[in-house]
């Protein structure tokens, strides 16, 4: 089985249903308040491995109840978690959503996601050098980004590079990356006032910019390639990105053309948002086999 590795966040999202965003000095009534398992980086991992992959996870928690809570999720997705940090008197990270008409606003209090390492990545470079591909985010630091994507690149493991939430990159490993895979907001910070046809034209099969309910859209060298989505209507959008991002690395490791992949995470991501919860909608490899779309796409088992 191929093995995707996972570098990045795992946190638990405080979730608020709400018909009234409040504006600054003003109280407002929500409807639900729930708690879900998230952080992008996790939430990539349940995907992937959800999807039928073999998934190691790199990241950090604290040495709090969350942090035992996050590790037994993880493991309970079948994701190994031997690559995990455990920070000592750190809290897990954590985040507070808003979500209103399946639409969410996101703070992030990153806590012991902001203090993975150099250092600890550096002890993992055997989990990293038995990977067919490694993913990351951008809910750590930078540093450690750069330091994984020099890494790989200089044994040949393919990258998938989520850069999200936005964050400038270095131009070095923007070209280290194998896979670059921007929302519309991501890329205006990655490349401020360029418009996409330049710059998608620049990096062919690389750079794939995710459009929401546009789908996605890349450059294969000769034409650009649309990929629809496919439209459904969304209870709760958070971790559609990491769902797409997560069934991306399968169709990397699996093989498949790169638009089939993209495909394969725009089905994924269709579903996973018919739930409310980053991971709770993430589908499984054989929900999304059930799906009629898979048999027309996916002529495979
Ligand atoms: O992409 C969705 C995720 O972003 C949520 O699960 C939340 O943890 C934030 O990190």
């Amino acid at each position: 089985m191929k093995h995707v590795t996972v570098v990045g966040s795992c946190s638990v999202d405080y979730v608020v249903n709400t018909d009234v965003v409040p504006r600054e000095g003003e109280t407002v009534f929500g409807r639900t308040f729930e708690t879900f398992f998230g952080g992008k980086g996790a939430n990539q991992a349940v995907a992937a491995s959800r999807l039928g992959a073999k998934v190691s996870m790199i990241g950090a928690v604290g040495d709090d109840q969350i942090g035992q809570d996050v590790l037994h999720n993880l493991e309970e997705n079948g994701i190994d978690t031997q690559g995990m940090a455990t920070i000592a008197n750190q809290s897990t990270g954590v985040a507070h959503i808003i979500v209103k008409d399946g639409d969410n606003r996101i703070i992030i209090v990153p806590g012991s996601n902001g203090d993975l390492s150099v250092a600890h990545l550096e002890a993992q470079t055997e989990r990293l050098l038995a990977s067919d591909v490694v993913v990351f985010q951008h809910e750590i630091a930078a540093d450690v980004v750069e330091w994984v994507v020099d890494f790989c690149d200089r044994h040949d493991i393919p990258t998938i590079l989520n850069p999200a939430p936005a964050r400038a990159l270095s131009e070095k490993t923007l070209n280290q990356s194998t896979y670059l895979t921007p929302n519309e907001t991501e890329f205006e910070v990655l490349f401020p006032g360029q418009d996409y046809e330049t710059v998608l034209k620049m990096y062919p099969n690389k750079l794939i910019i995710t459009l929401g309910s546009e789908g996605a859209v890349f450059y294969d060298g000769k034409a650009m390639v649309k990929v629809p989505p496919f439209l459904v209507r969304p209870v709760d959008t958070t971790g559609a990105g990491d769902t797409f991002n997560g069934a991306l690395a399968v169709g990397i490791v699996n093989g498949w053309a790169l638009k089939d992949s993209v495909t394969f995470g725009n089905l994924a991501s269709s579903v996973a948002i018919q739930k409310a919860g980053a991971q709770a909608g993430i589908p499984t490899i054989s929900v999304l086999k059930e799906h009629e779309a898979y048999e027309k796409t996916w002529h495979i088992e």
